[in-house]
């Protein structure tokens, strides 16, 4: 997984760098990583509306959602944008706060993405295998997160 995760990252990077619109580098990147990693199944953004404490979705891979705007506060993704901290759900039908998009998804992990310091939105991912998510996954995507905050620099 290690080399995966590191060849991933390069990949991003140069995506990163490159001359597309920020929504068309996004949209690439959740690409790379639902097509790469095979227990990432849906793969998406979501950016925060503080003013209003909403979340907004923006580009994503895999099943279209309902839930295309989250209240703070409201599931594993509306608890990351008021905790701040990355959010690894080992078993979504254990947690009491969880926004179900799919009844085929068993895991997620939900990634905060900091501009600044500011917890600018997150990335979301689900699995359609329990227990996916390991520390590796954590690092690789906070990791991730650091290169796609530079789109907001
Ligand atoms: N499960 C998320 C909602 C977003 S969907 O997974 C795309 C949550 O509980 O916040």
């Amino acid at each position: 997984m290690q080399t995966l995760y590191s060849t991933l990252l390069e990949e991003a990077k140069h995506m990163i760098a490159g001359q597309a619109s920020v929504t068309e580098k996004l949209q690439a990147i959740c690409n790379l990583l639902e097509n790469k990693v095979p227990h990432y199944d849906w793969v998406g953004f979501y950016f925060a509306e503080p003013e209003k404490r909403l979340l907004h979705l923006g580009p994503y891979t895999g099943e279209a959602t309902d839930h295309t705007v989250i209240p703070f506060g409201k599931g594993i993704c509306g608890q990351v944008a008021e905790s701040n901290q990355t959010f690894l759900v080992e078993d979504v039908s254990a947690q009491g706060n969880y926004i179900a998009c799919s009844m085929t998804v068993k895991s997620e992990i939900v990634v905060p993405l900091f501009v600044e310091g500011k917890n600018i939105g997150q990335i979301d991912i689900d699995s359609h295998t329990l227990n996916a998510f390991t520390q590796e996954d954590q690092d690789f995507l906070e990791t991730l997160n650091e290169q796609v905050a530079l789109l907001y620099l």
